[in-house]
């Protein structure tokens, strides 16, 4: 018996420690005092969780800045300047870019404000504050409820709260759901919609290791780019106007020049997209050995037809760049996750914590009286949504692909109107919105591309299987003798979705003509699939993704009473986040041992002429030799270009700032390395690390490599 208790002592002393070193989580920077700020300072934190965020005076998060949808980005002037990742400005860079102005592969510096670019629909969204709401929720939620009523009245809750938040103001808002709805919190925003483009290094340096690299270290990208944040005469969000100003910010972050050593203390501050820390090893088992495998081939499929024509010119280069990168991008990201899944046990893993949750419940007639039959019911969920989710997959990746398809689709109001009453007088009102749309969807979209996507795609959404295939489908199966490429060159020639011309035509039909397109080919696949989509695929998911909602639901609440000693994080939902840990390298796997740091001598080594990833320009090369580094080499006297720590960051971290125990920014977040690609499932403290891009070197970019040093001028710098 002692002897027992003394193992449980052990073990929950080796947890602890795990635990404090383990640096799994994202937090909450409102929680941070209650949950976090004793771990933090123990492990080198100066400062307070109210230096991070404090509703009373400015603060750190008043300097953290969601970038766009998806990315985060950190203001480091008093004028509204902002760094970010050189994949997080991309798309704005190449919408700037031609083929006799390539910003992509040049770079672009502003050498004054005027030179500043600016931006359509790119915005800079700044937490104003956030607060917890749930009891106020819970007002609104009956016991008995069904999941949708539930939802019902969340929403109307929410709707509320968020008009109380909002009134006299020009602030947006949102109530968000954590730990599978058991807590709400509001958060209130102030959105800014004149965002400008201020630099970028060329892809060879914001780019440099490409897709090669991607995902991995040793990594060697300079990927940042700078932006500043306008506002008008009274520093509030405005559309873009010659007129408005820089921002002023409330906040900004202070850099240091001194670089970070191993097992610094270092935290991430940014907004995390979405984690699924909590799934059950069924739910992991159909992701990672099921959907990932079907999403991977069908975006190297993709990928190869893009290539192939991008390699022709340049104008398809430019034209596909950003769409590439996002293919590309989670495309490996599957690979990664699936294979750390694989390699570290995960399913195993998750498989041992849930047999430990079952014996503590079975265990306790309480618990057993709450929670006894919990398992068995996600067992049943999981099997009954497996289809669902597999043609799901297959929609998303493969129909959803075919850019045509999503076109022709975007017209089925208009036909579906003039097919009941040709007379109709909407009918004039959604024909103009389609012309107007109809430029920017061929300029987007090269038809030999979308051509053969759409042929190979309709060969491999055979793995749909019968049940989720429209009649359509076989119809042309039959009539092609399963030669879809024919398929597809036939109907690119004859649609009127498929070309500008055809397009014209179409827009050209008389209003009792418009019934004609009902035939189209390229229309009937895209009311086929979607068809199936809205009446079987959706309906079938959204029932089993309520059910197993619910009981994650309750599993999550069941967890906080089970392993009372363990501390929860709340899933990632796009909402700011703190996340903390220490520099340091990793065992990588058997026999191999990776650095926590890499340098410009990387840069160099890794230069290839055979692979374009691998270009370097003389110019930084010449730096190189020269050693001509200033105040931005390492102590060492190297140019240290990136560092890995244990932070837990997920895809929109991209751009966030690393900062210190004294909260200065030491580098910009981009990436994870490829042994712990599958943190956003189970978080590994040995394998996962975060990338980031040190600050020095993104200064000496800036200054020696590009020459304006006009915007160090306007940071405020630790050396
Ligand atoms: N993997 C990083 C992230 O998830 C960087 C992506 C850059 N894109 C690329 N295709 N190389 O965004
Ligand atoms: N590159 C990712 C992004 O765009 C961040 C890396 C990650 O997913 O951890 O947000």
């Amino acid at each position: 018996m002692k002897f027992k208790a003394l193992i449980l002592v052990l073990f929950l002393f080796t947890q602890n420690l795990t635990q404090a070193l383990a640096d799994e989580g994202m937090w909450l920077p409102i929680l941070l005092e209650t949950l976090n700020e004793d771990e933090m300072q123990s492990m080198g934190f100066k400062l307070t969780a109210e230096d991070i965020y404090s509703i009373n005076h400015g603060s750190m998060k008043d300097g953290v800045v969601l970038f766009g949808r998806g990315c985060t980005a950190e203001i480091v002037s008093d004028q509204g300047l902002i760094l970010t990742n050189h994949h997080c400005g991309y798309g704005s860079i190449a919408r700037h870019s031609s083929v006799d102005n390539d910003l992509l592969t040049d770079g672009f510096w502003a050498m004054s404000q005027e030179e500043e670019l600016k931006n359509d629909g790119l915005t800079a969204t700044i937490l104003v504050r956030m607060e917890d709401v749930t009891a106020q929720v819970m007002e609104f939620i009956e016991d008995g409820m069904t999941e949708s009523e539930r939802q019902a009245a969340i929403e109307k809750a929410s709707n509320k709260i968020v008009a109380e938040a909002t009134a006299n103001t020009h602030y947006d808002a949102k109530v968000k759901a954590f730990y599978y709805g058991n807590e709400f919190y509001l958060f209130v925003y102030e959105v800014f919609e004149d965002v400008r483009l201020v630099g970028a290094p060329p892809s060879s340096i914001g780019k440099f290791g490409g897709d090669t690299d991607n995902w991995m270290w040793p990594r060697h990208t300079g990927d940042f780019s700078v932006f500043r944040i306008y506002a008008d005469k009274d520093n509030k969000p405005a559309a873009y106007s010659k007129d408005n100003v820089p921002y002023k910010p409330k906040y900004f972050f202070p850099i240091s020049l001194k670089g970070v050593q191993e097992n610094d203390f270092t935290f991430v501050f940014g907004y995390p997209g979405t984690t699924q820390h909590y799934t059950l090893a069924d739910g992991v088992q159909q992701i990672t050995e099921e959907e990932n495998p079907v999403a991977i081939s069908l975006r190297r499929t993709r990928m190869d037809i893009m290539e192939k024509y991008m390699a022709l010119d340049n104008a398809t280069r430019i034209q596909y760049a950003s769409k590439i990168a996002g293919v590309a991008n989670y495309w490996k990201k599957m690979m990664g996750e699936s294979k750390g899944i694989r390699q570290w046990n995960g399913i195993r893993k998750k498989t041992a914590e849930e047999e430990e949750f079952e014996k503590r419940v079975q265990a306790n007639p309480e618990l057993k009286a709450k929670y006894g039959t919990l398992m068995a019911e996600f067992d049943k969920v999981y099997e009954e949504i497996r289809p669902y989710n597999a043609a799901f997959n297959y929609f998303f990746e493969g129909v959803w692909s075919i850019e045509a398809l999503k076109y022709a689709w975007s017209f089925n109001n208009y036909i579906s109107a003039a097919i009941t009453d040709p007379n109709s007088n909407e009918l004039p009102r959604l024909k103009e919105d389609l012309e107007k749309k109809m430029e920017g969807h061929f300029n987007g979209v090269h038809n030999d591309i979308d051509r053969e996507v759409c042929g190979a795609m309709l060969a491999e959404l055979e793995g749909m299987g019968k049940d989720f295939l429209p009649e359509y489908y076989f119809t042309l199966k039959d009539e092609y003798k399963a030669d879809w490429n024919n398929c597809a060159n036939t109907i690119y020639e004859n649609s009127y979705f498929t070309s500008a011309e055809n397009n014209t035509k179409f827009f050209a039909l008389k209003n009792k003509k418009i019934k004609m397109a009902a035939e189209d080919p390229m229309y009937k696949l895209a009311t086929g699939f979607i068809g199936i989509y809205l009446t079987k695929i959706q309906p079938g998911r959204a029932k089993y993704e309520a059910k197993l909602d619910s009981l994650y639901r309750i599993y999550v609440q069941a967890l906080s009473e089970v392993f009372p000693e363990k501390r929860m994080w709340p899933d990632a939902n796009s909402t700011l986040r703190v996340a903390y840990g220490k520099v340091q390298g990793y065992d990588a796997t058997d026999a191999v041992k990776y650095d926590w740091y890499t340098t410009l001598a990387g840069v160099i080594e890794k230069e290839d002429p055979a692979i374009a990833d691998y270009y370097v320009d003389e110019k930084l090369e010449n730096l190189y030799y020269s050693k001509d580094y200033g105040m931005y080499a390492d102590s060492d006297g190297t140019m240290h270009v990136g560092f890995i720590a244990t932070n837990h960051t997920t895809g929109g971290n991209s751009g966030s700032p690393v900062l210190n125990a004294n909260g200065e920014l030491v580098g910009i977040n981009f990436d994870r390395v490829w042994e712990g690609t599958m943190s956003d499932l189970m978080f590994d403290p040995n394998k996962c690390r975060n990338i980031s891009v040190d600050i020095r070197y993104v200064l000496f970019i800036i200054d020696k490599y590009a020459g304006a040093s006009h915007l160090v001028e306007e940071m405020k710098l630790i050396k």
